[in-house]
């Protein structure tokens, strides 16, 4: 494949996500953000921030097939919500499949399913359409894991053996969109929507630099999953109200909590374990990420709301709620941490210049579809191992067929 000279990415979704990859843009060369497919004027808004950043002359398209269609869209990056992810595979494919349009590549935010039978669809689709493919999981790509894993593995590593265990934890105090509650549509509740950022940048951080992900096997699964807060009446009366009845988290619920161990082998057989725990009940200042990584002579600590400065207000500045500090942002007095510049913090910047330098270049990039599959597959083993509370041997017989109680609407701890 000749090179491309510059890419032009069309977003399928214009909400959140959207909007931090589109003015990450602002960071990536060689591309233009030239069409956005959202619901309800989402699109329209999203187009209007793409062209004030200057990241490209981008136009709200009706349907994928008529952005398919634009010669001027290469590539098309998935944000739209879990419970599209099939949908919008399938008419991408079908569009490039039918000569409607020529595409490069496709780029699908976490998770790339809602089962591990929709991750290997999406899989099967894409290859079917012969397109590259990006697994977005921004984390992998945030300098702080970037930067600490190359110097851990260096000088650590290469002196005194390999790191053996892998932390990681995401936490915040609750999705911002109804969807994201509801189990059917989002695939589960915090095991889905975060602990596949936790157990994937976990792994990364055990794998050597450079090898390839099957350096490491998943042999047995455990966890936990518990619903600690939303679940309580004068909670779950708070997410009906906001969602005008449509979440009801006294009859079926979704874990707002959730811890799993992941043991692994590595090549020569020794064992690796992945720690990874996530919550939709952590009120702190906002979002946190923490990564941990310990070998026989050595650590790394990542805490992003302990990275950057810090800014004091008193009891008088009783300005409006916002997210201007940080994602998530759960106050606006007191001693408060900035993340002074998320899009790059967070790996999303990273993790576009990766995606746009692979396509433009007609290769496969480092994370690909099939790492979401395995993604999806730990988190399918997970929640069995929470179901049942055993210790479950991966590959698990079921996996393929498996859905999540929380996702079937029969998850209801407090039902006794
Ligand atoms: N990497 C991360 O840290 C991260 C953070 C947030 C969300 N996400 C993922 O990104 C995706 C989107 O999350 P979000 O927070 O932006 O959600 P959101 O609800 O804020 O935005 C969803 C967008 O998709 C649009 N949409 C809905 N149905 C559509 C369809 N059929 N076709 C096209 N557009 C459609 C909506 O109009 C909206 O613009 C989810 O899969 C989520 O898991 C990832």
């Amino acid at each position: 494949m000749a090179r491309k000279q510059r890419l032009g990415v069309g977003f399928v979704g214009a909400g959140f996500v959207a909007r931090f990859h589109i003015r990450s843009f602002v960071g990536v060369r060689d591309a233009d953000v030239r069409g956005v497919v959202g619901r309800g004027g989402t699109a329209e808004e999203a187009t209007a921030i793409a062209r004030s950043l200057g990241v490209g002359d981008a136009q709200p398209f009706g349907s994928i097939t008529e952005m398919v269609a634009d010669p001027a869209i290469d590539a098309i990056w998935i944000c739209s919500p879990n419970f599209t992810r099939i949908e919008v595979m399938e008419e991408i494919a079908h569009a490039v499949e039918s000569g409607a349009g020529e595409l490069i590549g496709v780029a699908c935010e976490k998770p790339l399913g809602r089962t591990s039978a929709e991750a290997r669809r999406m899989l099967e689709l894409v290859e079917r359409a012969g397109l590259l493919h990006g697994y977005l999981e921004n984390q992998l790509f945030a300098p702080a894991v970037v930067r600490g894993k190359s110097i851990l593995w260096s000088r650590g590593a290469s002196l005194t053996g390999a790191p053996f265990l892998a932390r990681a934890t995401e936490e915040h105090s609750g999705p911002h969109m109804p969807w994201f509650w509801d189990g059917s549509l989002q695939g589960g509740g915090v095991l889905n929507d975060m602990m596949c950022h936790s157990v994937e940048v976990a792994r990364f951080l055990l794998t050597p630099p450079g090898a390839s992900r099957d350096v490491l096997t998943p042999v047995r699964v455990s966890a936990h999953m518990s619903c600690l807060k939303w679940q309580q009446p004068h909670y779950a009366d708070q997410l009906s109200a906001q969602s005008d009845g449509a979440t009801d988290y006294r009859t079926r619920p979704s874990e707002d909590f959730a811890r799993a161990l992941v043991e692994y082998r590595d090549a020569d057989g020794n064992e690796r374990v992945v720690e990874a725990s996530t919550s939709w009940c952590y009120v702190g200042a906002g979002l946190r990420h923490t990564m941990e990584l310990l070998g026989p002579e050595y650590s790394l600590s990542v805490n992003t709301l302990d990275a950057g400065p810090k800014v004091f207000f008193s009891r008088k500045v009783t300005g409006e709620a916002g997210e201007d500090l940080v994602e998530k942002q759960n106050a606006e007095m007191g001693l408060m941490p900035i993340v002074s510049d998320e899009e790059s913090e967070y790996g999303y910047l990273a993790e576009n210049r990766h995606m746009v330098q692979a396509f433009r270049a007609g290769r496969q990039p480092d994370e690909t579809f099939m790492d979401g599959v395995a993604v999806a597959d730990l988190l399918m083993t997970a929640y069995m191992s929470a179901e049942q509370g055993k210790t479950i041997a991966f590959p698990p017989k079921n996996l393929e067929t498996f859905v999540p109680a929380v996702a079937r609407g029969e998850w209801n701890p407090k039902a006794g």
